[in-house]
């Protein structure tokens, strides 16, 4: 089975052809990430208008690569939610008018699926299976006990943790997005600021980094007020390991108590070297599978890959009426 995806949930234009949920055909990603790094962070009125300009390009250079007749696609999938809403119209328009056109069953994906089936594409999943999805708008712990079976174990209940990578970047005056530096830099600092970790012991795998993120915030002002200096090296190290302290327990004591035979991390943030060194090491006794790095930040292939199973599942849409969503939803 053929299917054309399209993903525009954020700041990038991405259409992508795979064959039954793991042969990538082709695999366009245009980010506008350079567009955004001038304000700190996506603009979203720029990065919906963005898409409606690169969209038609990205569509055909998807089609020209993999080679294929429109009539050899079996299915058109795009990024239903969640996601900036104005964003996601465009991927939402574009998919269906492509679909209606040319007679082909069309289906809404879930975003965060997306991102878990990601790393069906390189490994295959194994159930029961954990999922750590961390992304600059997304902190989940989710069990899976089957294909297309989700619980949501817990979520953040304020910043998410590329968010806040990106924040703490912005008040060390590091580039956007934060992520790759802060992680960079962290590798040449030490833990010397000892910062907060929210364990919330009475909320199991529920997250919070907002705390962290003010902690930061508040030395680096202080330090600022005495004339002091900060070590960033030593501040990112510090942040870093606050971070994947919290997030590697959690991972931990979940995979322990649902008895999982896979742990999944995916989204933006899995691109952390820190996090991928440690957890391999403090988690060695169960399978964990990373995508690589093409598949961890948004594109469509990871949209393609979910749609496959989900197809199985539900089917088409047979009206081609989709909107979008904004919230987090695994229902929808
Ligand atoms: O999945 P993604 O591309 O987009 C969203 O759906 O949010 O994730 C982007 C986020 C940004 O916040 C970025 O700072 C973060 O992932 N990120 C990282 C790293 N690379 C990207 N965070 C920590 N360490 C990294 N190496
Ligand atoms: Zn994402």
């Amino acid at each position: 089975m053929r299917i054309l995806a399209v993903e525009s949930s954020c700041d990038e234009t991405s259409v992508a052809i795979l064959e039954d949920g793991k042969k990538v055909l082709s695999h366009i990603v245009l980010s506008q990430m350079d567009i955004h790094a001038i304000y700190g962070g996506v603009v979203p009125e720029i990065a919906s208008r963005n898409h409606v300009v690169h969209m038609t390009r990205v569509f055909e250079q998807a089609l020209r690569e993999a080679n294929i007749d429109v009539d050899d696609i079996d299915l058109v999938a795009v990024t239903k939610g969640p996601g900036l809403i104005g964003s996601l119209l465009v991927g939402i328009n574009a998919a269906t008018a492509f679909a209606f056109a040319n007679s082909i069953p069309l289906i809404g994906t879930n975003h965060l699926i997306g991102h878990i089936y990601a790393a069906n594409i390189e490994h295959d999943l194994k159930f029961p299976a954990l999922a750590l999805l961390v992304s600059g708008g997304h902190t989940e712990l989710i069990y899976m006990k089957d294909h297309m079976e989700f619980e949501l174990l817990g979520t953040t209940q304020d910043d998410a943790v590329g968010e806040a990578y990106d924040k703490v970047a912005r008040t060390l005056g590091l580039s956007y997005p934060g992520g790759p530096i802060v992680d960079k830099l962290a590798a040449l600092g030490e833990d010397t600021y000892h910062l907060p970790r929210s364990f919330l012991d009475r909320d199991a795998f529920n997250f919070s980094f907002s705390g962290l993120k003010s902690a930061v915030i508040n030395l680096v002002h202080n330090a600022e007020q005495k004339g002091e200096e900060v070590n960033i090296n030593n501040m990112c190290a510090s942040f870093q390991a606050s971070v994947l302290d919290v997030l590697i327990e959690k991972t931990k004591l979940a995979a322990e108590k649902y008895q999982v035979k896979q742990i999944i991390v995916a989204g933006g943030v899995a691109a952390n070297r820190g996090l991928r060194k440690r957890i391999f090491n403090e988690i060695p006794n169960i399978e964990i599978v990373i995508p690589s790095m093409k598949y961890c930040t948004d594109n469509a292939a990871m949209i393609a890959a979910a749609a496959y199973y989900q197809y199985q599942k539900e089917g088409a849409l047979h009206n081609y009426l989709l909107g979008g969503y904004s919230t987090l939803n695994f229902e929808e």
